[in-house]
């Protein structure tokens, strides 16, 4: 694939911010013109309401709303009418933690390291919150999972690939262990879908949750996957119009899902240019889009790891962070790295917790910087970011 040539898609790079070097895509990507002009197409030409006029324009949004879903399935390798449209990935694992109707007294176990969206609802919901430690390695340490896999777990909800390491679990091997365990299993895929290749059927997971706007698609979408008989015995979070068959005064009958769990009027620009985004990804092709951002993790990680003032959070072997590069500098605090890079450099990049506070301070680390990659990040920027960390440790570091 060819970064330059994908990058003459993408507006940022013709506005006045065209100079900005943009590494802070595990947060939000950027937005191709074709998501964009799809999005302006809804609001130019039919923008109405989806599934419930029948006038020509609502018609035309209720196409082109299945057909997004339609893409987005085969994306991932499942059924459409598997897939929920939710306003993004914390939604869709909050539906999960409040909606299942869990064992009372059984448990989630989840990783030490999950993201705020995976740790929060667990904390809040019904049932007991279970965790495997990470070893320093930063690798996920499978015995002692099954250590914890007893009985009285009824769901395993790990984050698939980490907002903060960039390590992927073996989801599969999970996923077999739990189910023998009688456990369903749930992937916080945010970190994941942009990334690499997705088959959920072939992984057999039983409920998957991601964000469009992690890949290049409009901020505010974010789909859940779930198996039908899950989609059966979950309550929906919200109810109301475009969700229910009929209604009384004093009952209501939900309609089948995914509709069951969509009530009021959906982000329907929003999901047209989700449809985009998907388009726009398999024309690249995912497994291009890996090796890319691995071939761009590996000039920043060999050109840095051996710097004695920098510290690579584990793993410091680069084709296991896939492409994300986190890091502190001795002697400066993450936020000030983050504002350097982009007062020096023009360097967009992510500082701080992210969003995963337990991972920081159950292990006595104030945080990070983070540098995340994408399909239009180039080699030349990649080298650009490590001469600026260089200087930023020749000229300010203890
Ligand atoms: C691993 C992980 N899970 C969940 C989320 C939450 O995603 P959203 O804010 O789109 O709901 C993020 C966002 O960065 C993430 O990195």
């Amino acid at each position: 694939m060819d970064p330059t040539k994908i990058r003459s898609d993408f507006p940022l790079y013709e506005s006045e911010n065209s100079d900005v070097i943009y590494l802070d895509n595990a947060c939000q990507t950027l937005r191709p013109k074709q998501v964009i002009d799809s999005m302006n197409e809804y609001y130019y030409k039919f923008p109405a309401c989806g599934g419930r006029s029948i006038h020509r324009l609502a018609t035309q949004v209720t196409i082109k709303i299945d057909e997004a879903r339609e893409k987005i399935a085969s994306f991932m390798g499942c059924e459409p009418s598997n897939l929920i449209f939710t306003k993004n990935c914390t939604e869709s694992l909050n539906i999960v933690a409040k909606g299942y109707p869990f064992r009372k007294g059984s448990s989630v176990l989840t990783t030490d390291m999950e993201h705020n969206s995976n740790h929060v609802p667990w904390i809040t919901s019904k049932i007991n919150h279970k965790y495997v430690k990470t070893p320093e390695s930063g690798i996920f340490d499978f015995d002692e999972y099954l250590k914890n896999l007893n009985k009285d777990v009824s769901i395993v909800s790990m984050v698939h690939t980490n907002n903060v390491t960039g390590t992927t679990i073996p989801a599969k091997e999970i996923i077999e262990a739990a189910h023998d365990n009688g456990s369903l299993v749930m992937l916080d895929g945010a970190q994941s879908t942009p990334h690499r290749k997705i088959d959920l059927k072939k992984l057999d997971v039983d409920m998957f949750a991601f964000s469009l706007h992690k890949m290049l698609g409009p901020s505010g979408v974010g789909v859940l996957y779930a198996k039908d008989e899950i989609l059966e015995k979950m309550n929906p979070l919200t109810g109301g119009g475009g969700s229910v068959g009929t209604t009384d005064y004093n009952s209501v009958t939900l309609l089948p899902p995914p509709e069951k769990f969509e009530s009021g009027l959906l982000n329907y620009s929003g999901i047209i240019g989700s449809g985009a985004a998907i388009d726009y990804l398999s024309r690249i092709g995912m497994d291009e889009i890996e090796d890319h951002e691995k071939n761009l993790n590996n000039i920043i990680t060999s050109r840095l790891k051996d710097n004695d003032s920098i510290q690579i959070l584990n793993p410091v072997e680069s084709s296991l962070r896939s492409g994300i590069f986190s890091f502190n500098i001795s002697g400066i605090d993450s936020h000030d790295i983050a504002m350097i890079c982009d007062e020096i450099s023009s360097i967009a990049i992510r500082s701080g917790m992210h969003c995963a506070h337990p991972f920081f301070t159950s292990r006595g680390i104030n945080g990070c910087a983070r540098a995340s990659l994408y399909v239009y990040n180039t080699k030349e920027e990649c080298i650009k970011f490590a001469d600026t960390i260089e200087y930023i440790i020749k000229t300010f570091s203890a």
